[in-house]
C-alpha cells in the first residue's frame, strides 16, 4: 500500500553511531530525541542496544511507549500541570521553567513515591521556553523554591535555541548558561550535574571545538535522523540524509495547461497561489497530501520532477521532463526534511511503513 515511508534501519544505525561518536566524543551525554518519527519502536530497538544515555520526547504519549525499557526518559516540552502525574510516571527527568508546575510534579512524585529530576530551562534569547537569562532574581527564586521540594532533584540547567527565534548557539551565548550555573552553585552551595547545551543546532560547535567545557549534554533529533546540523543546515560527514524516504503512487497523469481557468480565489488551505505559465505540461497527481507531508519540505529523488502544489490528499508534480518514465500506478520517491518526516509518521493511519533491515 502507498503512500509508504521506507525506513532504512542500517542507515539509521549509521547515523546513530556517528551521533554517539560525535557527541560523546565531545564529552557530552546524549539524549536522542524521538518525536521526529513518533517514537517508532523498530528504531527504539537500535537505541536501546546503543550507548546513548537518555531517550527524549516532547509528548508523554510517546514516552509511555518506552514503559519497561531500560533507558532513562526525558520529557522535552514543559509539562502541563494537568499531566503532572503522567510525567512523573513515565519520565525520569523533565525540562521546566515554572515553579508552580514543578511543585505539582513534586506532589505527584510524593504520591508515587518517586524522585523526579528537573532541568531548569534558561532562555538565552531564542524566546521560547525558559526563564530569561537576565532575570537573575527569578532564576534564584525558582532554585530556592525547588530546593525545598522533597521529591524533586534540580539536576541542572538547559537551553533551547534556534527553534523559535532562530538564534544560533555560539560559544558566547552558551557561556552565559555556564556562568548562570556557576552563580547558582556559589549562591546555594550546590553542584549542578547537567548543563544541556541545546539540540542539533549546537552540534556544529563540536567540530569547531567551541562548545564551552561545562556543557555536558546535548539533545539530538534532526542531526541523527537526517544527518544535518541545523544552525547552518550543513550535512554532517558520513551521515545519511535518506534513511527515511517516501513513496507515493501516481493516480493521474495528463497534459494540462499550467494556469487555472477562470477567476481564482483562495485554495483549499486559504492561500492565494501564484501560477507560473509553463504552457501545456505533463503533470502527475500522486496520492499523498498536506495531511501526510509538508510539500515545501519534500524532495523528489528524480531530479527531473518538481512539486507544483498540494491539497490535503493530492500532490501535483511537474513530470514534463521525464519522458515516458512514469505511468499511472507507478510510484515516485522523495527524500524528506524534518517537517515532512514528522507529518508522515504522525499520519500513521494513512502512511504505511516499510523497514529495510
Ligand atoms: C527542548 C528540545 N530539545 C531538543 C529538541 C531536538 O531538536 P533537533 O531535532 O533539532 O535536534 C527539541 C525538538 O525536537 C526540543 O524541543
Amino acid at each position: 500500500m502507498y503512500p509508504k515511508l521506507v525506513i532504512d534501519l542500517k542507515k539509521v544505525k549509521n547515523n546513530l553511531d556517528k551521533t554517539i561518536e560525535m557527541v560523546k566524543g565531545a564529552g557530552c551525554s546524549l539524549m536522542i530525541v524521538t518525536k521526529g518519527y513518533c517514537a517508532d519502536m523498530e528504531i527504539y530497538k537500535l537505541l536501546e542496544e546503543s550507548d546513548i544515555d537518555y531517550i527524549a520526547d516532547s509528548r508523554i504519549q510517546n514516552l509511555k511507549k518506552y514503559d519497561g525499557t531500560k533507558k532513562e526518559r526525558v520529557l522535552l516540552r514543559l509539562p502541563m500541570i494537568s499531566e503532572a502525574e503522567e510525567v512523573v510516571r513515565h519520565a525520569d527527568l523533565s525540562l521546566n521553567s515554572e515553579i508552580k508546575t514543578i511543585q505539582k510534579l513534586n506532589e505527584a512524585a510524593v504520591k508515587l513515591n518517586k524522585k523526579h529530576k528537573i532541568l531548569l530551562m534558561i532562555d538565552l534569547g531564542d524566546l521560547r521556553e525558559g526563564i530569561f537569562f537576565r532575570d537573575e532574581e527569578e532564576i534564584y527564586h525558582a532554585v530556592e523554591e525547588m530546593l525545598k521540594l522533597s521529591n524533586i532533584e534540580l539536576f541542572g540547567l538547559g537551553v533551547n535555541l534556534t527553534c523559535y527565534g532562530a538564534v544560533i548557539p555560539k560559544k558566547e551565548n552558551l557561556s552565559v548558561l555556564v556562568e548562570t550555573a556557576e552563580k547558582i552553585e556559589n549562591k546555594f552551595s550546590i553542584k549542578l550535574k547537567m548543563l544541556s547545551g541545546g539540540n542539533s543546532s549546537s552540534v556544529y560547535l563540536i567540530g569547531k571545538n567551541q562548545l564551552p567545557e561545562r556543557i555536558n549534554n546535548l539533545r539530538v533529533g534532526e542531526a541523527f535522523l537526517l544527518g544535518d546540523e541545523t544552525a547552518y543546515s550543513q550535512m554532517l560527514d558520513s551521515f545519511y540524509d535518506d534513511a527515511f524516504t517516501l513513496e507515493a503512487e501516481i493516480i493521474e497523469l495528463k497534459e494540462k495547461q499550467s494556469v487555472p481557468v477562470g477567476e481564482t480565489g483562495v485554495d483549499a488551505f486559504g492561500n492565494r497561489p501564484v501560477y507560473e505559465d509553463l504552457g501545456v505540461i505533463k503533470r502527475a497527481i500522486i496520492a499523498v497530501g498536506r495531511q501526510d507531508v509538508d510539500p515545501e519540505n519534500l524532495h523528489p529523488i528524480d531530479s527531473e520532477i518538481s512539486i507544483l502544489g498540494a491539497s490535503s490528499d493530492h500532490l501535483i508534480l511537474n513530470v514534463n521532463n521525464t519522458g515516458n518514465r512514469y505511468s499511472v500506478g507507478d510510484t515516485v520517491k522523495f527524500k524528506l526534511s524534518y517537517s515532512s518526516l514528522l507529518r508522515a509518521t504522525t499520519s500513521s493511519a494513512y502512511v504505511e511503513k516499510e523497514y529495510i533491515k
